[in-house]
C-alpha cells in the first residue's frame, strides 16, 4: 500500500469525524506491520477538554488490537496549509516510533512529508528521563 491508498483511508476516515464545535474535521491513517491500516477521525465532545484527534483516535484501534509497530501516518483536513499533528499526538507516536514518516496533506492534493523526529525533537520518553535526570 503506497501514500495514494494510505490518503484515501485516512479521507473516508475524515467524513466520519465528529467535530460539531470546531467544524473542523480531520482524517487520519496509520500503517501497522504487516500492512495493516488503522484509520481515525477526530471526536469532539460538548466538555471540549476531552476531545480526540484523529491520530490518536487511530494509535488507540491500532494498539488495542494488538498493533504497536507503526510506520507511517497520513493526516488529513481542509486547511489552506497543510494539517500539523498537535503536540500531544507527537508525542503519543513518539512512544510508538519517532522515526515514524508523517504526512500531512490538504484536500487540494498538497502534502508535507517530515519524520517524527523533526516534529518532535528531543521527546519525552522514560529512557531519556533517566539519562538526562538521573530518575
Ligand atoms: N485535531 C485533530 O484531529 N488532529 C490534530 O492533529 C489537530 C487537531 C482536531 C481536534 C479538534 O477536534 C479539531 O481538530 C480542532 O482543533
Amino acid at each position: 500500500m503506497g501514500f495514494d491508498e494510505l490518503f484515501l483511508a485516512a479521507l473516508e476516515a475524515r467524513k466520519k469525524a465528529y467535530a460539531p464545535y470546531s467544524g473542523f474535521a480531520v482524517g487520519a491513517a496509520l500503517r501497522a506491520s504487516g500492512g495493516r491500516v488503522f484509520t481515525g477521525c477526530n471526536v469532539e465532545n460538548a466538555a471540549y477538554g476531552v476531545s480526540m484527534c484523529a491520530e490518536r483516535v487511530a494509535v488507540g484501534k491500532a494498539v488495542s488490537e494488538g498493533f504497536r509497530d507503526f510506520s507511517e501516518l497520513v493526516v488529513v483536513a481542509d486547511s489552506e496549509r497543510v494539517p500539523a499533528p498537535c503536540g500531544s499526538c507527537r508525542q503519543v507516536l513518539a512512544e510508538f516510533n519517532e522515526g515514524i514518516t508523517i504526512h500531512m496533506a490538504n484536500l487540494k492534493g498538497k502534502r508535507v512529508t517530515r519524520v517524527l523526529r523533526e516534529l518532535l525533537p528531543e521527546s519525552f520518553s522514560l529512557e531519556s528521563a533517566h539519562r538526562r535526570y538521573g530518575v
